[in-house]
């Protein structure tokens, strides 16, 4: 059955709450860590420190950092060889999104055989794979809460969108402090990616009343808290409440999902490899509005809480262009006001028009996505 609501993950929220990894190992009866990062959370020390607290507490670690931003396929289907051949009993994703992914997809091919494309294919039956702790560093894609991997196929130039309640984490450590030394552009391009989650699952056809009651609130504080967390990284509140934000997004993404502005954001990421929150910033304007004449109620209350003024008498059009100007002006308050590329040729257009009206997560938009529609949606984008 699909429940309107489902959180299976186990949530440690706290400042500081890394330093309960120990515990939590033990409550989960792992002995030996598959550690997944980047190479810059490894620069940083932040595995070292992981793996100090591990062996103190007389727990194995294996160290995997060979993470890569939007995530190839091949790095996890290596790392899956490499956690077998060590014998791990957990796998850990300390970092971003494409780390957490990762991690997810490497602790699915424990419990699964193949590679990890082949589940891309939503018929491919999955074994529930136990044991991933994901610990988020960025306050962005919520990937520790969501039941979603976004893996890139490179051979093909795209990215797959793997949905799978089996492959979502089993715990989860909130811990704000390690999001503290995000850098303001990290910052605020994760920030807006939480963003557009949450209006997107507000918007999806599977949203619900739940749904959106959660998502009216996530929305209301990254309004409120992502501002003060790019004026002062140091604002644990911020931090703290852009951390919980962007985890709740995360759900939201697993019981209502993204729709097209992800779609555009997964086309435009993998072939012109820009940050994924920047692609959701810049196709959330022109998802609105394409939006607005099927759901205006829902995209006036977007434009209320990002403070439009509506006098009622406005058309359903009408709505959807002030709701996204009122987030072009809260994008520009940050400097983010223009892509900085140019629109590529219509012939190409036309190619990235066909992926995203084929893009998995398009056809959960409440107005159906073809061709023709994404290739104005795109226009509207650059
Ligand atoms: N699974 C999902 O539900 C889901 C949802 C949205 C996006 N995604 C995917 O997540 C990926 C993007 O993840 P992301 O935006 O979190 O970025 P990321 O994981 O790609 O990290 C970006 C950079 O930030 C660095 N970094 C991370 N934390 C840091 C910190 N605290 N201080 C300093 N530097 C830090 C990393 O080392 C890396 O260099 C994309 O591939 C996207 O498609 C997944
Ligand atoms: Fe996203």
């Amino acid at each position: 059955m699909n429940f309107t609501l489902l959180q299976k993950v186990k949530v440690i929220e706290k400042k500081g709450a890394l330093r309960q990894l120990g515990e939590l190992m033990r409550e989960g009866g792992f002995h030996h860590a598959f550690l997944v990062c980047d190479g810059g959370i490894a620069k940083m020390g932040l595995a070292e420190k992981i793996q100090t607290i591990l062996e103190k507490e007389g727990f194995a670690c294996t160290l995997y950092d060979k993470v890569q931003p939007d995530p190839p396929s091949t790095v996890v289907d290596e790392g899956s060889a490499l956690c077998r051949e060590a014998g791990c009993d957990c796998v850990i994703a300390v970092g971003g999104g494409s780390s957490i992914d990762t991690a997810k997809g490497i602790n699915i091919l424990r419990f699964n055989e193949g590679r990890i494309l082949d589940y891309a294919d939503p018929a491919k039956k999955m074994h529930p794979a136990t044991g991933l702790i994901a610990i988020p560093t960025t306050s962005g894609t919520g990937s520790e809460l969501s039941n979603g991997l976004i893996i890139s196929d490179v051979e093909k130039g795209v990215k797959a969108p793997i949905l799978a309640v089996e492959g979502m984490s089993e715990y989860t450590i909130l811990d704000p402090e390690l999001t503290v030394g995000m850098p303001v552009g990290l910052t605020l391009i994760t920030g807006l990616d939480v963003f557009s989650h949450a209006c997107e699952s507000y918007t999806s056809i599977l949203s619900t009343t739940p749904t959106d009651m959660l998502c009216e609130k996530i929305i209301e504080d990254v309004i409120t808290y992502l501002p003060r967390a790019v004026a002062d990284g140091s604002d644990i509140t911020a931090r703290e409440r852009m951390l919980s934000a962007a985890s709740l997004g995360g759900w939201m993404l697993a019981c209502s999902s993204a729709h097209v502005g992800h779609s555009v954001a997964h086309v435009l990421g993998a072939t012109f490899h820009m940050p994924h929150g920047k692609a959701c910033a810049f196709s959330l304007p022109p998802t609105l509005e394409f939006i607005a004449p099927v759901v205006p109620e829902k995209v006036k209350k977007i434009g209320l809480l990002l403070g439009a003024d509506f006098t009622g008498k406005e058309t359903p059009v009408e709505i959807g262009q002030k709701a996204a100007e009122a987030y072009r002006n809260f994008r520009a308050r940050f400097g983010l006001t223009s892509l900085g590329m140019d629109m590529p040729d219509e012939n190409r257009l036309t190619v990235l028009a066909r992926a995203v009206a084929h893009e998995p997560l398009a056809g959960l938009c409440p107005v159906s996505v073809t061709e023709d529609n994404a290739l104005s949606l795109l226009k509207n984008f650059f």
